[in-house]
């Protein structure tokens, strides 16, 4: 079967945006084949009830078939969709919104008016002499010029690193490089993840700070494990300030190299607009926002109530969200360094709004009790997993009552989509 060639009919997409095809009795998941397409497919991996293919011959293709305007994009992992038209990915993605939140009603996406170079935070693997992103399910690195959906001025720093750094042979030590640009304020972070402090980038920061004065920030950050996780424990200063200062919606924020933050600017404001459009806060009203990061939606959402207490497990982000309230004003404010999958009945209790917004894994099982037990009257589920947020609203719905999902494309080209809903306590 491995090797073989079969003409197949592309039927369906799956989660992770690959085509899934049909021959006969047999289904195979082919990348970078559209629904509707044939195709003859050559089968390059064989499991027991499916296999995987690649695009031999193109025998029809879908309308909505566009000429990649990356030269990488085949190779890359990143963009699932970059061959799709726009408008046509976010049917797709609808479509595979209705599938996994079977019972409940999925409302049109809402789309990106300029879905190019939108990411603010850019992560790019360094090794064996090369700089890019992982090809999909390896670690082989793919290098590239031009990311369309990374900034530009992060697409123009790493071109010059991929120079400096290895003309000075100071790229072995160097793990990975992380860029943040705030799209607000046009000020960049620049965090060189090294193996050993013993390095001297003080040439290169110099080099690079001369060439970009949006640059504000370049720290030097420890990972000596073994591990996937990119960031290490430890920071040192090599140029500037340890945080950079962003602006939406008239609030002013800092953000630090570990402290999370949204990484579609124009997206993140329609998704707190539609936060507050479901949460509907009363001007007394006491609002607890769990999953908090550097507090941005609890700043949003306390301009527009009595009171909002924000919960983050990650320190660096916990500080910046009070340094936030006190920049901005933001007195009815609280911050507070804990696990939010745990013991939070005490910050529950008498809250009138809790806003979750979990990483992927969704919210804890001793959680959605809590919600329960408390009755709290008001929830605002964001997700940006489509999967962990269905489980736990079935877990939820028999007290509560669960409005549309309102989809944001957070992340045009690819295939993951930012989902938020209001559950509302039965009574
Ligand atoms: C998807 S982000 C949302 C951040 C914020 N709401 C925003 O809009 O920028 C999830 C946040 O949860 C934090 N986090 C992850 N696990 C956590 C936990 N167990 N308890 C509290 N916060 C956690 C992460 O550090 C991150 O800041």
């Amino acid at each position: 079967m491995k090797n073989d060639i079969v003409r197949c009919t592309c039927v369906d997409m799956s989660v992770d945006g690959q085509g899934i095809a049909r021959s006969k009795d047999l289904v195979v998941f082919v990348k970078g084949m559209i629904k509707g397409e044939e195709a003859d497919v050559k089968i390059i991996a064989e499991k027991k009830n499916y296999c995987f293919g690649i695009i031999d011959k193109l025998i029809k293709a879908s309308p909505y078939r566009i000429e990649s305007a990356c030269k990488i994009s085949y190779k890359c992992g990143g963009c699932d969709y970059r061959y799709i038209d726009y408008n046509y990915q976010l049917e797709l993605k609808k479509e595979v919104l209705i599938n996994t939140f079977k019972g409940y009603k999925v409302n049109d996406i809402i789309p990106d008016d300029n879905p190019y170079y939108y990411r603010n935070k850019v992560q790019i693997p360094v090794s064996d002499h090369k700089m890019g992103f992982y090809r999909k399910f390896s670690n082989d690195i793919v290098e590239f010029d031009d990311c369309l959906i990374e900034s530009k001025i992060a697409n123009s720093i790493i071109a010059d690193l991929k120079k400096i750094l290895i003309e000075r042979k100071l790229d072995n030590n160097i793990r990975h490089i992380l860029i943040k640009h705030a799209q607000g304020t046009n000020e960049v972070m620049i965090g060189f993840i090294v193996r050993t402090f013993d390095i001297d980038l003080s040439e290169v920061t110099d080099i690079l700070v001369d060439k970009y004065p949006e640059i504000k920030s370049v720290i030097m950050n420890l990972n000596d494990q073994k591990t996937n996780v990119i960031l290490g424990k430890e920071e040192r200063l090599l140029y500037g300030r340890d945080h950079i200062f962003d602006i939406y919606d008239g609030i002013r924020v800092k953000l630090s190299l570990k402290s999370f933050y949204q990484v579609n600017h124009r997206q993140m404001l329609k998704l707190y607009g539609k936060i507050k459009e479901l949460a509907q806060p009363k001007e007394n009203d006491e609002i607890l926002d769990l999953y908090c990061g550097i507090g941005t939606i609890s700043l949003y959402m306390a301009r527009y109530s009595g009171k909002v207490m924000g919960v983050e497990i990650v320190k660096e982000a916990v500080d910046n969200a009070k340094d936030n309230a006190e920049m901005n004003n933001l007195n009815n404010t609280e911050f507070i360094l804990a696990d939010a999958s745990k013991n939070m009945d005490e910050y529950i209790k008498g809250k009138d709004i809790v806003i979750v917004d979990p990483p992927r894994k969704g919210i804890s099982k001793e959680l959605i009790s809590s919600f329960i037990e408390n009755r709290t009257p008001k929830i605002v589920y964001v997700s940006c997993n489509p999967a962990t947020l269905a489980r736990d609203l079935d877990l939820l719905k028999e007290e509560y009552d669960i409005s549309e999902i309102h989809p944001v494309d957070m992340f045009p080209f690819t295939v993951h989509v930012e989902n938020v809903c209001l559950l509302t306590h039965k009574v």
